[in-house]
């Protein structure tokens, strides 16, 4: 592929999240360099550490920013000083209006257990099997973006949340996830709760409807409640799980664990082609983590080589930056969060400069300073 030319958002937002993006624009940058790309990084303040500096969780000129750029990255945002806001003026109202602003409506959570890693899945071997699961979650609608009501006080105070879709909001993204399981195994299961709730019912028929016109995909619906066990008894069963904003966004944290740490998994949103797409690990901002350089980078990492899969069909690029994570892996080295017993703890930019380097260089400098090996 001759040289690309990209521009990149960046919002490193709150806790961990500058430091596991350094590392991201590290190898990013390395990659640029080795395939002779030219990726320029505009960094915009975003969630808590937006509010400090200007009152707003995301101000214009991060959200002009986002619009014109080829794609965007994002760490991670929030923490306990943000907490006590009211809701529309905390840090997750600046990334739910940031969706919406983008029209990300698509949000994809891919599972996919690292062979070096699978001693640290919380389940049994021959039950991990070989899972490999993508998670389309709807992220435009739902329960999220419905009216949220509060009133009254003391014994008479009241809420309300209201869950919304539209068979227009559930065809777009089914159409995503049966293409996604197209180009994989043809498995499509349909998360909801058709039993109790309205949009779920609109959901089923919707995404029933549309699968007439994937005949190869086997298309199969499930309750949330049984699908959030399955994914723990059976997790091979699945290939794409299609879900609500809701569902997707707790069934994926379970999920996640399966390859045995939230730490690890990347994300994309995004909404119509041509329009920037969204990555984002899935994990949140860790407070208690932050400024320590303990946290680990990986889902960062993999967001961004899933943007440059699927934002600027890099795929060999991809496969060059997760390969360095898994020769690093395949040493030993860990961050203290995925660490076992037998493990050779680094900090986040050891394990980073792992990644860059060879690994034994790495190493080498590990015992210079002193550090876990
Ligand atoms: C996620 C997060 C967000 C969500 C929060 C931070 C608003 O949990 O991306 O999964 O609920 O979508
Ligand atoms: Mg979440």
């Amino acid at each position: 592929m001759p040289g690309l030319k990209k521009t990149i958002a960046v919002l490193p937002g709150d806790g961990i999240g500058p430091e596991i993006m350094r590392a991201a624009i590290a190898l990013l940058s390395d990659c640029a360099a080795t395939f002779g790309h030219q990726f320029e990084f505009r960094e915009f303040p975003f969630g808590g550490t937006a509010i400090d500096r200007t009152g707003n969780p995301l101000p214009n000129e991060t959200l002009a920013g986002c619009k014109s750029a080829d794609a965007v990255l994002l760490a991670a945002i929030g923490g306990p000083q943000w907490d006590k806001l009211p809701l529309e003026k905390r840090p997750e109202a600046g990334l739910l209006r940031l969706r919406k602003e983008l029209g990300l409506y698509i949000n994809l959570r891919p599972v996919r257990p690292r062979p070096s890693l699978r001693n640290i899945s919380p389940l049994k071997p021959e039950r991990l099997s070989q899972t490999d699961i993508e998670i389309v979650r709807e992220l435009a609608g739902d329960i999220y973006f419905g009216k949220h009501e509060k009133g009254g006080e003391g014994a008479n105070a009241w809420a309300r949340d209201v869950a919304e879709y539209s068979a227009a909001e559930v065809d777009r993204v089914a159409r995503y996830a049966f293409e996604r399981a197209e180009s994989r195994k043809g498995k499509l299961t349909s998360v909801d709760k058709a039993n109790v709730l309205s949009t779920s019912t609109l959901w089923r028929q919707t995404v029933t409807a549309l699968g007439k016109k994937y005949p190869t995909i086997e298309l199969e619906h499930m309750y949330v409640d049984n699908a959030s066990m399955q994914i723990l008894l059976k997790p091979d069963q699945f290939d794409v799980i299609l879900t609500g904003n809701m569902f997707g966004d707790i069934l994926s944290d379970e999920a996640s664990a399966l390859a045995g740490s939230i730490g690890l998994i990347p994300s994309m949103s995004r909404g119509k082609e041509g329009t920037p797409a969204l990555y984002e690990p899935i994990h949140g901002s860790a407070p208690s983590l932050a400024g320590k350089d303990v946290a680990c980078p990986i889902g960062m990492i993999s967001s961004a080589s899933l943007m440059l899969r699927e934002s600027f069909g890099l795929e060999t690029e991809a496969q060059w930056i997760e390969a360095g994570v898994d020769r690093v892996l395949d040493h030993g080295y860990r961050t203290m969060d995925i660490s076992s017993p037998d493990s050779r703890v680094v900090r986040c930019s050891e394990f980073l400069e792992m990644v860059r380097g060879d690994v034994h260089d790495a190493a080498t400098h590990t015992e210079r300073y002193g550090w876990g090996v």
